[in-house]
């Protein structure tokens, strides 16, 4: 409870930010305990960003969003310090690379804790520490997998030996780390078998024994486009639907869901529950929806972006919960404090923000959730709820004179594309149907519209390549050069 940060909240200023926040707590504080869970709605501080303003002027915009705590992707003194003044609650995290290290010895994570967190020993709003980031997404580094939880487990003994034993260490798990990312229906939440008794089974028990949640990345924007034809936008947006209203029936449980963030979080339960730990509080480390993204990335949109985060604020700090887990109240972060711009990968990357680098909002939102919906000024339409209805291609970056900004950036984005299937990009050798007119511009056209044809279907496959491609809806073919396109659905 947020209550449990103002008895011994460490104030080293008395602003006017600061005495609201005090307001705030207060509040919070009146309200009826619901179990030992906690409940409050933060944000992730990713950086993500070239652009971004200094942490002080970021803190004070997380707080202005009504954010409770503000999440990081690593433990840097130089974002950690102000963030212990701030008045906000901040959960540091333990970078990847640092995870075999850490499980190979004790003294290693003893001093880790000690060079990073003590500092912030009597400060009581440091509650949890991440260690890792979706570790089990990636199997180029499976070797990790196993090393997870001793790391975690030589970090909780850290931290109890440096008087830190209040802080609750978890991880964060992707919706990948259940079979298919599958949550149709809820009650079929499944383990991938690959990383079940490696991973998944040691970190339950793990979570179980230090009264620790269980923190899931849970987008239903994701889940919503890739299954736009089966289920409406509303339900992935927590908006009630148009009458006789939208409901998804389980089944399996016999419960029904009225919104698909519940739903994926009881997909999860479900899985917790087969593993054989039930009784895991479950957490919610990030969560959100673009507000903005490339032409095939329908959904993504200011309006979207503002209802979904405005009603999943209003809707955890109800307590109404989930239906499998009625009441149940949990810690949340919204993704992300602002649009970064150095994220690689589709447009959405760039656009998770509820702040633009400049420091404007880029819509009005109250994390904490008190206002209705109603009070909100009003929204910008959407224009893109549904696919692009034509074909697009994949073109180099230019100039108004047609060439490219960084000619050898350019050849090594082409040269990375063809080693990937190097008959993609016969037709621009000597000889090709695409061969003329034999510029950088023109081949990198073709390779990336031919790259982003073939692998569009799969991770790595949008049309990015380091940020110097661009999508566009008019055709670049020409004579027999025929630019393959992609259709998206
Ligand atoms: C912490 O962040 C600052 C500012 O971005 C950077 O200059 C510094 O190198 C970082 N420190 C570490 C240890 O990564
Ligand atoms: C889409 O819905 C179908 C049928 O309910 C389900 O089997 C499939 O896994 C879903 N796909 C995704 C990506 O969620
Ligand atoms: C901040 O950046 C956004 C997006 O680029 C822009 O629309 C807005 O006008 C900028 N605000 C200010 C105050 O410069
Ligand atoms: C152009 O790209 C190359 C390779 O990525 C990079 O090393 C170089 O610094 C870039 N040049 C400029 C002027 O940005």
């Amino acid at each position: 409870m947020l209550s449990r940060f103002t008895s011994t909240m460490a104030m080293a200023s008395s602003s006017p930010i600061v005495l609201l926040s005090f307001l705030f707590l207060a509040i919070a504080a009146a309200e009826p305990a619901s179990g030992t869970a906690q409940h409050f709605l933060g944000v992730s501080y990713g950086r993500l960003g070239d652009d971004l303003p200094p942490p002080h002027r970021a803190l004070e915009l997380a707080r202005s969003a009504g954010a409770a705590a503000v999440r990081f992707y690593d433990a840097n003194a130089t974002f950690l310090v102000p963030a212990a003044s701030s008045g906000l609650g901040f959960v540091p995290g333990v970078p990847n690379e640092l995870i075999a290290s850490l499980a190979a010895s004790q003294r290693a994570a003893d001093a880790w804790v000690a060079s990073t967190l003590l500092p912030f020993r009597r400060n009581r709003r440091l509650r949890y520490l991440f260690v890792g980031n979706e570790v089990l997404s990636d199997p180029t580094t499976k070797s990790r997998w196993s090393r997870l939880v001793p790391a975690m487990v030589n970090l909780h003994r850290a931290l109890r030996r440096h008087g830190l034993g209040r802080v609750k260490v978890s991880t964060t798990l992707g919706m990948d780390a259940l079979v298919g990312q599958n949550v149709f229906p809820p009650s079929a939440g499944v383990f991938r078998p690959d990383i079940i008794d490696v991973a998944v089974r040691p970190l339950l028990a793990f979570l179980e024994r230090t009264h620790s949640y269980l923190f899931f990345d849970a987008y239903t924007y994701f889940t919503w486009s890739a299954n736009h034809t089966i289920m409406p936008l509303t339900y992935a947006l927590l908006e009630p639907s148009p009458a006789p209203g939208y409901q998804y029936h389980d089944h399996g449980t016999g419960l029904s869901y009225t919104n698909l963030l519940d739903h994926m979080l009881d997909a999860v339960i479900a899985a917790m529950c087969r593993a054989g730990y039930c009784g895991v509080k479950l957490a919610l480390a990030e969560t959100g929806w673009p507000n903005a993204g490339d032409l095939d990335q329908f959904g993504a949109n200011v309006r979207n972006a503002a209802t979904y985060n405005r009603n999943v604020a209003r809707h955890l700090a109800s307590g109404a919960g989930t239906p499998r887990r009625p009441g149940m109240r949990m810690p949340a972060f919204v993704f992300a404090l602002f649009n970064e711009n150095l994220k690689g990968g589709p447009g959405t990357e760039r656009h998770w923000g509820l702040f633009y680098p400049n420091g404007s909002a880029v819509y009005d939102v109250d994390l904490a959730g008190s206002p209705p919906a109603a009070s909100y000024p009003p929204l910008p339409p959407a224009t893109n709820d549904l696919p692009y209805p034509g074909q697009l291609w994949c073109v180099a970056r230019t100039d108004r004179q047609g060439a490219v900004a960084n000619e050898t950036a350019v050849r090594e984005q082409v040269a990375t594309a063809c080693a990937d299937e190097a008959a993609l990009c016969d037709p621009v050798r000597p000889g090709g149907e695409c061969h003329l007119p034999d510029t950088v511009a023109a081949h990198a056209s073709y390779v990336f519209s031919a790259h982003w044809n073939r692998f569009s279907k799969q991770y790595g496959g949008w049309c990015y390549f380091g940020g110097l491609a661009v999508e566009t809806t008019v055709d670049p073919s020409h004579g027999s050069c025929k630019f393959p396109s992609v259709i998206p659905n």
